[in-house]
């Protein structure tokens, strides 16, 4: 990923969470007459350098939808491709840290109980140890907003806990974390596809053309400056409007 994030791009108290729908890696790989693997295998190889980036410009929490509950719908030699691609980069990255600081958190959401056992088994071990929450950056394995409230829902009723907005959100595998301010889509496709709907009720979303093994600083530049842009105002009204 080339080039430096301007100075001017800095994440403050308004941007603390980013959610990103990483999507196209099939048509990346079709435009250059790839088999769909390939795509992947790019689309994972840029994940260090966008986790960098992000955490560069002050963003504490990123989560990342690498697989829905939707995707074992694809032709198996796609998802094993994909698993073990998971795999290889769950564990490089964790293992890198992001380097100097060793800031960095690796947590995963979604049902990661019937994942392949040896990616089980590299989760379990990353969930283990030590954690700070400087920068944390959540992957979304066999994630699926739908079966997360159900699984939220099912939790309360087990511990006889009232069916509230408050303990719901706390019942979500993102329960102790900010709701994503931001959530980015590549790809060009206006649609959730059943990530963080439970989360995102007042998120800003950015859709973009790019293809996400194509995702680089300048589109985070971007979506972060056209953030900035936006007048949030979940369901009241602000300062101008009260005038
Ligand atoms: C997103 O890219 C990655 C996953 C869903 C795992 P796609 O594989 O959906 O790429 P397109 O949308 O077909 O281009
Ligand atoms: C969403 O992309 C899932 C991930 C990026 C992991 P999809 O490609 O699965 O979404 P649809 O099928 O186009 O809605
Ligand atoms: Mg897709």
């Amino acid at each position: 990923m080339a080039g430096k994030i301007k100075e001017t791009v800095k994440a403050d108290e308004r941007l603390r969470s980013v959610a990103i729908i990483m999507d196209g890696n099939g048509r990346w790989a079709k435009k250059r007459l790839l088999p769909r693997t390939k795509g992947h295998e790019k689309g994972a190889a840029i994940l260090e350098d966008v986790l960098k980036a992000f955490r560069d410009i002050g963003v504490r929490y990123l989560t990342l939808y690498a697989f829905s509950t939707e995707n074992w719908k694809r032709p198996k030699e796609e998802v094993d491709a994909i698993m073990k691609l998971a795999y290889k980069y769950v564990e490089k990255i964790h293992m890198d840290r992001l380097r100097d600081e060793k800031a960095l958190t690796v947590r995963f959401i979604g049902d990661t109980s019937v994942l392949p056992e040896k990616l089980r088994n590299k989760i379990a071990e990353i969930e283990a140890m030590e954690k700070d929450d400087t920068f944390v950056c959540n992957i979304a394995l066999n994630y699926g907003g739908r079966a997360e409230i159900v699984h939220a829902a099912n939790e309360l009723v087990a511990k006889g806990l009232p069916i509230t907005e408050e303990n719901l959100s706390r019942a979500m595998y993102t329960g102790d974390m900010p709701d994503p301010d931001l959530i980015i889509r590549t790809g060009g496709d206006f649609r959730v596809s059943n990530f963080l709907i439970w989360q995102g009720a007042y998120s800003e979303y950015m859709i973009l053309d790019t293809l996400w093994p194509d995702f680089g600083r300048e589109d985070i530049e971007k979506c972060v400056l056209d953030f900035y842009k936006r007048r949030r105002r979940f369901g009241g009204l602000d300062k101008e409007d009260e005038s």
